[in-house]
Protein backbone atom coordinates (compact mmCIF):
# COMPACT_ATOMS: atom_id res chain seq x y z
CA UNK A 1 0.00 0.00 0.00
CA UNK A 2 1.47 3.73 -0.72
CA UNK A 3 1.36 6.28 1.85
CA UNK A 4 -1.03 9.12 1.52
CA UNK A 5 0.03 12.42 1.67
CA UNK A 6 -2.84 13.46 3.26
CA UNK A 7 -2.86 11.15 6.37
CA UNK A 8 0.37 13.05 7.85
CA UNK A 9 0.14 15.84 10.56
CA UNK A 10 1.92 18.45 9.77
CA UNK A 11 5.72 18.68 11.12
CA UNK A 12 7.34 20.92 12.94
CA UNK A 13 10.87 21.32 11.36
CA UNK A 14 13.87 23.09 12.94
CA UNK A 15 15.44 25.69 10.83
CA UNK A 16 18.60 23.31 11.25
CA UNK A 17 16.81 20.69 9.99
CA UNK A 18 15.43 22.43 6.93
CA UNK A 19 18.50 23.46 6.13
CA UNK A 20 20.08 19.80 6.70
CA UNK A 21 17.39 18.00 4.58
CA UNK A 22 16.93 21.17 1.61
CA UNK A 23 21.41 20.29 1.19
CA UNK A 24 20.35 16.37 1.31
CA UNK A 25 17.26 16.06 -0.99
CA UNK A 26 19.00 18.82 -3.75
CA UNK A 27 22.45 17.30 -3.87
CA UNK A 28 23.10 15.57 -7.03
CA UNK A 29 22.60 12.75 -5.88
CA UNK A 30 19.92 13.10 -3.03
CA UNK A 31 20.22 11.91 0.11
CA UNK A 32 18.25 10.94 2.86
CA UNK A 33 20.31 10.94 6.15
CA UNK A 34 20.41 7.31 7.66
CA UNK A 35 19.50 7.95 11.31
CA UNK A 36 15.82 7.89 9.80
CA UNK A 37 16.52 4.25 9.04
CA UNK A 38 15.83 3.62 13.03
CA UNK A 39 12.91 3.66 14.41
CA UNK A 40 11.37 0.96 16.08
CA UNK A 41 10.54 -1.49 13.24
CA UNK A 42 14.39 -0.29 11.86
CA UNK A 43 15.89 -1.07 15.20
CA UNK A 44 13.99 -4.47 14.94
CA UNK A 45 14.96 -5.07 11.84
CA UNK A 46 18.75 -4.36 11.92
CA UNK A 47 18.75 -6.59 14.63
CA UNK A 48 17.85 -9.18 12.51
CA UNK A 49 20.74 -8.30 10.26
CA UNK A 50 22.98 -9.11 12.47
CA UNK A 51 21.75 -12.73 12.52
CA UNK A 52 22.08 -13.15 9.03
CA UNK A 53 24.35 -15.92 7.85
CA UNK A 54 25.35 -13.01 5.14
CA UNK A 55 26.28 -10.35 8.02
CA UNK A 56 29.70 -11.21 9.14
CA UNK A 57 29.88 -8.03 10.86
CA UNK A 58 28.48 -8.60 14.12
CA UNK A 59 28.97 -12.52 15.25
CA UNK A 60 32.95 -11.71 14.03
CA UNK A 61 33.09 -8.86 16.37
CA UNK A 62 31.17 -10.45 19.00
CA UNK A 63 34.12 -13.24 18.53
CA UNK A 64 36.52 -11.13 18.88
CA UNK A 65 35.47 -9.71 22.21
CA UNK A 66 34.74 -13.24 23.50
CA UNK A 67 38.56 -13.91 23.02
CA UNK A 68 40.24 -10.49 23.24
CA UNK A 69 37.67 -9.06 26.67
CA UNK A 70 40.36 -10.16 29.31
CA UNK A 71 43.15 -8.78 26.91
CA UNK A 72 40.78 -5.38 26.01
CA UNK A 73 40.65 -5.16 29.76
CA UNK A 74 44.17 -5.36 30.47
CA UNK A 75 45.39 -2.79 27.91
CA UNK A 76 42.67 -0.34 29.27
CA UNK A 77 42.65 -0.68 33.06
CA UNK A 78 38.60 0.35 33.14
CA UNK A 79 36.59 0.16 36.01
CA UNK A 80 33.64 2.36 34.29
CA UNK A 81 31.70 1.13 30.89
CA UNK A 82 30.33 2.88 27.93
CA UNK A 83 28.80 2.26 24.81
CA UNK A 84 27.24 4.38 22.18
CA UNK A 85 24.95 3.37 20.16
CA UNK A 86 24.16 0.67 21.98
CA UNK A 87 21.32 -0.53 20.49
CA UNK A 88 20.06 -3.97 22.12
CA UNK A 89 22.89 -3.92 24.24
CA UNK A 90 24.36 -7.46 23.38
CA UNK A 91 28.02 -7.16 23.63
CA UNK A 92 28.96 -4.83 26.17
CA UNK A 93 28.36 -7.49 28.60
CA UNK A 94 31.01 -9.55 27.42
CA UNK A 95 33.29 -6.73 28.45
CA UNK A 96 31.53 -6.05 31.93
CA UNK A 97 31.77 -9.70 33.29
CA UNK A 98 36.06 -9.17 32.17
CA UNK A 99 36.04 -6.15 34.09
CA UNK A 100 34.38 -8.37 36.76
CA UNK A 101 36.90 -10.69 36.30
CA UNK A 102 39.59 -8.48 37.15
CA UNK A 103 38.25 -5.97 40.18
CA UNK A 104 34.84 -4.66 39.88
CA UNK A 105 32.89 -2.38 37.05
CA UNK A 106 31.70 0.29 38.81
CA UNK A 107 29.56 1.63 36.15
CA UNK A 108 27.69 0.83 32.39
CA UNK A 109 26.38 4.15 30.56
CA UNK A 110 24.10 3.42 27.83
CA UNK A 111 23.53 6.18 24.74
CA UNK A 112 20.94 5.32 21.95
CA UNK A 113 18.85 7.22 20.21
CA UNK A 114 15.96 4.86 20.56
CA UNK A 115 14.08 5.54 24.20
CA UNK A 116 12.44 2.29 24.20
CA UNK A 117 15.28 -0.09 23.01
CA UNK A 118 17.74 1.75 25.51
CA UNK A 119 15.17 1.32 28.45
CA UNK A 120 15.15 -2.45 27.64
CA UNK A 121 18.60 -3.04 27.11
CA UNK A 122 19.02 -0.94 30.61
CA UNK A 123 16.81 -2.86 32.42
CA UNK A 124 17.82 -6.21 31.34
CA UNK A 125 21.68 -5.30 31.87
CA UNK A 126 20.61 -4.33 35.27
CA UNK A 127 18.95 -7.20 36.24
CA UNK A 128 22.17 -9.43 34.59
CA UNK A 129 24.90 -7.43 36.54
CA UNK A 130 23.12 -6.26 40.05
CA UNK A 131 26.52 -4.73 41.15
CA UNK A 132 27.00 -2.33 38.70
CA UNK A 133 25.47 0.69 38.07
CA UNK A 134 23.95 1.10 34.93
CA UNK A 135 22.59 4.32 33.51
CA UNK A 136 21.03 5.32 30.17
CA UNK A 137 21.29 8.06 27.86
CA UNK A 138 18.09 9.25 25.50
CA UNK A 139 20.99 11.00 22.42
CA UNK A 140 22.71 10.68 19.19
CA UNK A 141 26.25 9.88 19.41
CA UNK A 142 27.09 12.81 16.82
CA UNK A 143 25.41 15.86 19.26
CA UNK A 144 25.21 13.91 22.65
CA UNK A 145 28.34 13.11 23.81
CA UNK A 146 29.22 15.40 26.72
CA UNK A 147 26.09 13.98 28.49
CA UNK A 148 28.49 10.69 28.65
CA UNK A 149 29.04 11.53 32.43
CA UNK A 150 32.65 12.22 34.24
CA UNK A 151 35.77 10.74 33.14
CA UNK A 152 38.23 8.70 34.67
CA UNK A 153 39.22 4.59 33.86
CA UNK A 154 36.22 4.47 31.19
CA UNK A 155 36.60 2.61 28.33
CA UNK A 156 33.92 3.33 25.96
CA UNK A 157 32.92 1.35 23.14
CA UNK A 158 31.22 2.07 19.48
CA UNK A 159 30.67 -1.50 18.26
CA UNK A 160 28.98 -2.73 14.93
CA UNK A 161 31.87 -0.43 12.52
CA UNK A 162 28.81 2.08 12.77
CA UNK A 163 32.01 4.90 12.92
CA UNK A 164 31.78 3.26 9.04
CA UNK A 165 28.42 4.95 8.56
CA UNK A 166 30.08 8.73 8.54
CA UNK A 167 31.59 10.22 5.73
CA UNK A 168 35.18 10.12 5.72
CA UNK A 169 35.17 13.55 5.86
CA UNK A 170 33.63 13.07 9.19
CA UNK A 171 35.46 10.45 10.76
CA UNK A 172 38.20 12.47 11.78
CA UNK A 173 36.10 15.50 13.43
CA UNK A 174 33.98 12.70 15.04
CA UNK A 175 37.51 11.23 16.53
CA UNK A 176 38.32 14.67 17.34
CA UNK A 177 35.13 14.95 19.55
CA UNK A 178 35.49 11.58 21.23
CA UNK A 179 38.91 12.89 21.75
CA UNK A 180 37.59 15.81 23.87
CA UNK A 181 35.93 13.31 25.95
CA UNK A 182 38.53 11.01 26.44
CA UNK A 183 41.01 11.46 29.70
CA UNK A 184 44.23 10.61 30.29
CA UNK A 185 42.98 7.21 31.71
CA UNK A 186 40.19 6.67 29.63
CA UNK A 187 40.10 4.45 26.05
CA UNK A 188 37.87 4.53 23.37
CA UNK A 189 37.22 0.78 21.93
CA UNK A 190 35.94 1.05 18.18
CA UNK A 191 34.92 -1.85 15.77
CA UNK A 192 36.37 -1.49 12.61
CA UNK A 193 34.93 -3.29 9.13
CA UNK A 194 37.57 -4.39 7.18
CA UNK A 195 38.51 -3.65 3.36
CA UNK A 196 37.67 -7.44 2.02
CA UNK A 197 36.86 -9.71 -1.46
CA UNK A 198 33.81 -7.43 -2.60
CA UNK A 199 31.58 -10.70 -3.24
CA UNK A 200 32.04 -10.46 1.12
CA UNK A 201 31.33 -7.23 1.73
CA UNK A 202 28.35 -7.23 -1.23
CA UNK A 203 26.55 -10.48 0.15
CA UNK A 204 26.47 -8.68 3.30
CA UNK A 205 24.38 -5.78 2.39
CA UNK A 206 22.35 -7.74 -0.34
CA UNK A 207 21.35 -10.89 1.79
CA UNK A 208 18.74 -13.33 0.30
CA UNK A 209 16.27 -13.41 2.88
CA UNK A 210 15.57 -9.54 2.01
CA UNK A 211 15.81 -8.31 5.46
CA UNK A 212 18.18 -5.51 4.20
CA UNK A 213 15.87 -4.60 1.66
CA UNK A 214 12.49 -3.90 4.09
CA UNK A 215 15.59 -2.30 6.49
CA UNK A 216 16.65 0.09 3.73
CA UNK A 217 13.32 0.30 2.22
CA UNK A 218 12.02 1.86 5.87
CA UNK A 219 13.65 4.43 5.94
CA UNK A 220 11.27 6.50 3.66
CA UNK A 221 8.02 5.58 6.16
CA UNK A 222 10.13 7.32 8.89
CA UNK A 223 11.07 9.65 6.73
CA UNK A 224 7.68 10.45 5.91
CA UNK A 225 6.37 10.79 9.45
CA UNK A 226 9.40 12.47 10.93
CA UNK A 227 8.82 15.30 8.06
CA UNK A 228 5.35 15.07 6.14
CA UNK A 229 7.38 13.39 3.11
CA UNK A 230 4.89 11.45 0.83
CA UNK A 231 7.99 9.09 -0.69
CA UNK A 232 6.06 5.46 -1.98
CA UNK A 233 7.98 3.01 -0.50
CA UNK A 234 6.44 0.47 -3.24
CA UNK A 235 8.21 2.42 -5.56
CA UNK A 236 11.81 1.89 -4.85
CA UNK A 237 14.26 -0.70 -4.48
CA UNK A 238 17.35 -1.95 -2.64
CA UNK A 239 20.59 -1.07 -4.17
CA UNK A 240 23.89 -2.02 -2.22
CA UNK A 241 27.43 -2.30 -3.91
CA UNK A 242 30.97 -1.74 -3.13
CA UNK A 243 32.74 1.70 -4.43
CA UNK A 244 36.28 0.50 -4.12
CA UNK A 245 37.51 4.10 -4.50
CA UNK A 246 36.00 5.48 -1.71
CA UNK A 247 36.59 1.81 -0.13
CA UNK A 248 32.63 1.81 1.25
CA UNK A 249 29.44 -0.04 0.52
CA UNK A 250 27.36 2.38 -0.63
CA UNK A 251 22.86 1.93 0.13
CA UNK A 252 20.84 3.46 -1.98
CA UNK A 253 16.93 3.08 -3.34
CA UNK A 254 15.91 3.16 -6.69
CA UNK A 255 12.74 4.04 -8.48
CA UNK A 256 11.17 1.37 -10.54
CA UNK A 257 8.55 3.40 -11.63
CA UNK A 258 7.74 7.06 -12.51
CA UNK A 259 7.12 8.82 -8.94
CA UNK A 260 6.95 12.43 -7.65
CA UNK A 261 7.82 12.95 -3.84
CA UNK A 262 7.81 16.10 -2.20
CA UNK A 263 8.61 17.09 0.87
CA UNK A 264 6.30 20.17 2.09
CA UNK A 265 8.09 21.68 4.88
CA UNK A 266 11.17 22.70 2.72
CA UNK A 267 9.00 23.06 -0.66
CA UNK A 268 11.15 20.16 -2.24
CA UNK A 269 9.88 18.25 -5.23
CA UNK A 270 11.11 15.85 -7.25
CA UNK A 271 9.78 13.87 -10.55
CA UNK A 272 12.00 10.53 -10.36
CA UNK A 273 12.32 8.57 -13.96
CA UNK A 274 13.07 4.67 -13.21
CA UNK A 275 16.35 3.87 -12.74
CA UNK A 276 16.50 7.29 -10.73
CA UNK A 277 18.22 6.99 -7.19
CA UNK A 278 18.76 8.32 -3.76
CA UNK A 279 21.26 7.57 -1.20
CA UNK A 280 20.67 5.96 2.34
CA UNK A 281 23.73 4.93 3.50
CA UNK A 282 27.25 4.51 3.28
CA UNK A 283 29.66 2.21 5.18
CA UNK A 284 33.17 2.41 4.93
CA UNK A 285 35.70 -0.49 4.74
CA UNK A 286 39.24 -0.06 6.73
CA UNK A 287 42.60 -1.30 7.62
CA UNK A 288 44.85 -0.95 10.00
CA UNK A 289 46.96 1.82 8.70
CA UNK A 290 43.93 3.71 7.73
CA UNK A 291 42.84 3.66 11.41
CA UNK A 292 46.31 4.46 12.67
CA UNK A 293 46.52 7.29 10.57
CA UNK A 294 42.69 8.97 11.33
CA UNK A 295 43.25 8.36 15.07
CA UNK A 296 46.41 10.10 14.91
CA UNK A 297 44.67 13.19 12.90
CA UNK A 298 42.91 13.38 15.64
CA UNK A 299 45.27 13.35 18.46
CA UNK A 300 44.58 10.02 19.49
CA UNK A 301 46.55 6.82 19.01
CA UNK A 302 46.26 3.24 18.17
CA UNK A 303 47.49 1.47 20.97
CA UNK A 304 45.74 -1.65 20.43
CA UNK A 305 44.51 -4.12 17.77
CA UNK A 306 42.25 -7.07 17.65
CA UNK A 307 41.49 -9.00 14.55
CA UNK A 308 39.69 -12.50 14.04
CA UNK A 309 41.81 -15.24 12.05
CA UNK A 310 40.53 -14.38 8.69
CA UNK A 311 40.73 -10.33 9.46
CA UNK A 312 37.20 -9.73 8.52
CA UNK A 313 36.96 -7.10 11.62
CA UNK A 314 38.57 -5.39 14.12
CA UNK A 315 38.38 -3.36 17.71
CA UNK A 316 40.55 -0.38 17.89
CA UNK A 317 41.78 0.66 21.23
CA UNK A 318 42.51 4.51 20.76
CA UNK A 319 43.89 6.60 23.47
CA UNK A 320 44.83 10.29 23.89
CA UNK A 321 47.81 11.16 22.61
CA UNK A 322 50.18 11.82 25.64
CA UNK A 323 51.48 15.05 25.08
N1 LIG B 1 26.41 -0.12 10.70
C1 LIG B 1 25.86 -1.03 9.72
C2 LIG B 1 26.90 -1.27 8.63
O1 LIG B 1 27.45 -0.34 8.10
C3 LIG B 1 24.59 -0.46 9.14
C4 LIG B 1 23.93 -1.25 8.07
C5 LIG B 1 23.99 -2.59 7.87
C6 LIG B 1 23.07 -0.74 7.05
N2 LIG B 1 23.20 -2.94 6.79
C7 LIG B 1 22.64 -1.85 6.29
C8 LIG B 1 22.64 0.53 6.73
C9 LIG B 1 21.77 -1.65 5.22
C10 LIG B 1 21.76 0.71 5.66
C11 LIG B 1 21.32 -0.39 4.93
O2 LIG B 1 27.18 -2.41 8.32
Amino acid sequence: MSQATSAHPPVELSADERAELLAALSAPLPSIPSRYLYDDHGSALFEQITDLPEYYQTRTERQILETEADRILEATNAVHLGELGSGAGRKIGLLVEAAQRREACRSLTLLDINASFLQQSVRSLQQRYPDVDVRGVVGRFTQDLDRFGEGGRRLIAFFGSTIGNFHPSQIVPFLRRLADITGPTDSLLVGFDLVKDVRILEAAYNDSAGVTAAFNLNILRVFNRATGADFDPDAFEHVAFYDPDNRWIEMRLRATRPVRATVPAISWVRDFDVGDELRTEVSCKYDQRFVQAYAEAAGLHLSAWFTDPDQLFALAVLRREVT
